[in-house]
């Protein structure tokens, strides 16, 4: 992959965008690259968390190639959407966390991409927008959508329609990431916090996702429902066997993914 790095550290794996030259926007090939790399991590059953960020000290993506879209036919756009769709429901549909190092610019795709994750922490330094508005189009890998989910319509409609950039106290104020940290201490604090998700039962935490993902669609009776099948299930696998006895022996327990 030229534009994509996959590492593996223990359980955690971290994908970065490496394409600093153009801030690390998303043509073709990164998107085909990243797809590559979500696919690789998803047949890794040893791993327990994801983290993705981008290369150099500027830009976490700054979107989608904006070169690269400049002779789209509405065919081609609407290709291109797809395309990118599929990428992050790839990355949604990970059984395992997913956690955005927002280390600069997040701007239109880059804010979509790091809104397809379940965690969002960024440096101090970064700043987050969907400016398609300023290009005369709108988001097109589910920002309409994943962002009015996250931070509310209005708030979703004030960045959308405006196509500001906010600075990362902001986007923290309003819900959209998590935590600020200083630009040396982010991809630390994302480890950290992927590290304290890899000592946790792995089958409860990914059902915990499952769950939370697919009741976020369905009426509060159903997603309750869902929930409960999910709670009962875990009652089946080795890990809650063990989570439990090593709770009673006051020990750490040693979970297996079973
Ligand atoms: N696509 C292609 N190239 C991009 C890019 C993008 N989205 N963003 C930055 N670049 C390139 C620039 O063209 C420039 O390349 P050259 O050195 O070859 O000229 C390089 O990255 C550095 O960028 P700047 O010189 O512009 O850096 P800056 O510090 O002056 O500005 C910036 C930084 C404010 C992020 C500015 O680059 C910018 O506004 N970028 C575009 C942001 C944007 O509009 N993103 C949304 C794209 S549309 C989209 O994403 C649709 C969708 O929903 C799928």
């Amino acid at each position: 992959m030229d534009f994509v790095r996959l590492e593996l550290d223990g359980a955690v794996a971290v994908i970065t965008i490496d394409r600093p030259k153009a801030l690390n926007a998303l043509n073709q090939q990164v998107l085909r690259e990243l797809e590559e790399a979500i696919t690789r991590v998803a047949h890794d059953g040893a791993l327990r968390a994801v983290i993705l960020t981008g290369a150099g000290e500027k830009a976490f993506v700054a979107g989608a190639d904006i070169g690269e879209m400049t002779q789209y036919t509405t065919a081609q756009a609407l290709i291109f959407a797809q395309m990118g769709h599929r990428v992050l429901a790839s990355l949604e549909a990970l059984q395992v966390p997913t956690i955005a190092a927002v280390n600069g610019f997040a701007l239109g795709g880059g804010c979509e991409l790091a809104l397809a994750c379940d965690l969002i922490y960024a440096s101090e330094k970064a700043k987050l927008g969907v400016p398609e508005v300023t290009l005369a189009v709108i988001p097109g890998f589910g920002g309409t959508q994943r962002l009015t989910r996250l931070v509310g319509k209005a708030r979703a409609k004030e960045l959308i329609f405006t196509g500001e950039m906010i600075d990362a106290a902001k986007a923290k104020e309003i819900g959209l990431v998590l935590e600020v940290l200083p630009a040396a201490e982010l991809l630390g604090h994302c480890r950290k916090v992927a590290g304290t998700i890899a000592k946790r039962g792995p089958v409860a935490v990914s059902q915990a996702k499952r769950v939370i993902e697919h009741g976020a669609d369905l009426p509060l009776k159903d997603a309750n429902e869902l929930e409960r099948q999910a709670f009962a299930l875990l009652f089946g696998t080795a890990d809650q066997r063990e989570g439990m006895k090593a709770f009673v022996e006051k020990r750490a327990a040693e979970f297996k993914g079973t």
